[in-house]
């Protein structure tokens, strides 16, 4: 089938929930480099919305799948599982966690965590249900990570809410502090929101929070679905801030593309979920977690993840040269590779996204405006250079056009969500 087939194939039976989805269908990817259906090359710098941390093909990865797919794709929880055994050890050993639950995503994740937090209570005999969350933050689709996710547009057809959740200002102590009730149980947070434009949480922030969680008796759960898995120069977001969560959600970077979601918890809370309390058919079956285990021991015996922080302060210096340059930049912002770039509201983001794709580039456009840069860690420098190349390009054409006439058909949209 050609492209324009496959389009009018998926705008017949697909359920229109993305959109106009951009005009380009992948074949196949090496390293960072997706190959369309012509044959067209294009640097990722989105990575299936920070998912494929170890690019296209990596044989580390494509090995472990291959051969856990020769012997075993799927087996019930109702038996011990080698590769989640083994994974869960890993995600132990190189966090401040102490026990592991796999799910499927990183909606399903974090509605573990909810409820595991609650559970938590419920078993001390405490009336603690309420979970404080930050406006503006994303985690999640379902009806409890949609109560979560403090945007009231994403709720609004889908009342009533469960309820038990209100979300605050983000990086705002006080108003943090003025939220928290006796039924306060848990504080979710991303360390950097990322659906809504990278917008990074400061570290006065974080360790007021987690002091907070400490003198008030309630759970921090940090939501590292998108930050997790190297993304920021450190295998967790959390590792910047010299502090330790009660509970961390991963999903996304974790499977390398294979999906898999994670909850990993300090014992004392982990010990709330007994038999019964929570499961799941696939989550942490052997061929998910065979590709944990790759994507986890690649990332560290590779030295992906400081190759990660060092390339994202180059690109991050690339970008800021930019914004010198081109007066409708406004901010430059994150860690690692997970950076953004703020423009003016008169320059169509979704425009610029376009542009770029035309001459080879994969980039995204998030809240606020944002164009949002999520590479695969094995990008390149010279990559990253090209990218800011063909940038420079576009925006000065934007410049020339004394506001903005690129003309691009079919439409990437701002995205606010994953
Ligand atoms: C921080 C964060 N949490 C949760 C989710 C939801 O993950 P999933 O789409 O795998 O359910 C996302 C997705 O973008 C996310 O960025």
């Amino acid at each position: 089938m050609n492209t324009q087939e496959i389009i009018a194939l998926d705008k017949k039976y697909y359920m229109n929930v993305f959109g106009e989805r951009l005009p380009v269908i992948f074949e196949y990817g090496r390293q960072s480099t997706l190959y369309d259906k012509e044959g067209k090359a294009y640097t990722d710098f989105v990575a299936g919305i920070a998912v494929n941390v170890l690019g296209y093909g990596h044989p580390a990865l494509v090995e472990a799948i291959t051969s856990q797919a020769q012997k075993l794709l799927h087996c019930s929880n109702l038996f011990y599982i080698e590769a989640q055994a083994q994974a869960a050890k890993l995600l132990v050993e190189n966090s401040c966690g102490d026990r592991v639950f796999f799910a499927n995503s990183g909606a399903e994740a974090n509605e573990g965590a909810i409820k595991l937090a609650r559970k938590y209570f419920y078993d001390k005999g405490m009336n603690k249900y309420e979970i404080i969350t930050a406006t503006n933050s994303f985690h999640g689709r379902t009806l409890a990570t949609l109560a979560a996710t403090g945007q009231k547009k994403y709720q609004k057809p889908f009342i009533p809410m469960p309820k038990g959740f209100k979300s605050v200002p983000y990086n705002d102590l006080e108003a943090l502090k003025k939220a928290i009730t006796p039924k306060t149980c848990a504080i979710m947070l991303e360390l950097i929101q990322g659906e809504s434009g990278v917008i990074e949480a400061t570290y006065e922030y974080v360790k007021g929070v987690k002091q907070l969680c400490n003198e008030m008796g309630i759970l921090l759960i940090l939501d590292e679905v998108q930050t997790g898995m190297g993304r920021t120069g450190k295998l967790f977001a959390y590792q910047h801030f010299g502090i330790q969560p009660d509970i961390i959600t991963l999903a996304k970077g974790l499977g390398g593309g294979v999906p898999i979601g994670a909850i990993i918890a300090k014992e004392s809370v982990a010990s709330a979920f007994d038999p019964g309390s929570h499961g799941s058919t696939f989550g942490g079956n052997p061929l998910a977690c065979a590709a944990a285990i790759a994507v986890i021991t690649t990332l560290l015996n590779e030295g992906l993840i400081d190759r990660c922080a060092q390339l994202g302060e180059h690109f991050k210096q690339r970008l800021m040269y930019l914004k010198d340059k081109y007066p409708f930049i406004k901010d430059v912002r994150g860690k690692g590779l997970m950076l953004g770039m703020e423009l003016e509201s008169s320059v169509p983001g979704k425009e610029i996204v376009n542009a770029a794709l035309k001459q080879g580039y994969i980039i995204n456009c998030a809240g606020h405006n944002t164009l949002r840069f999520l590479p695969p860690l094995v990008i390149t420098k010279a990559e990253i250079d090209g990218l800011i190349d063909a940038l420079d390009g576009i925006f000065q054409q934007v410049l020339e056009s004394q506001g903005f006439s690129l003309t691009v058909k079919n439409g990437a949209q701002c995205r606010t969500t994953a």
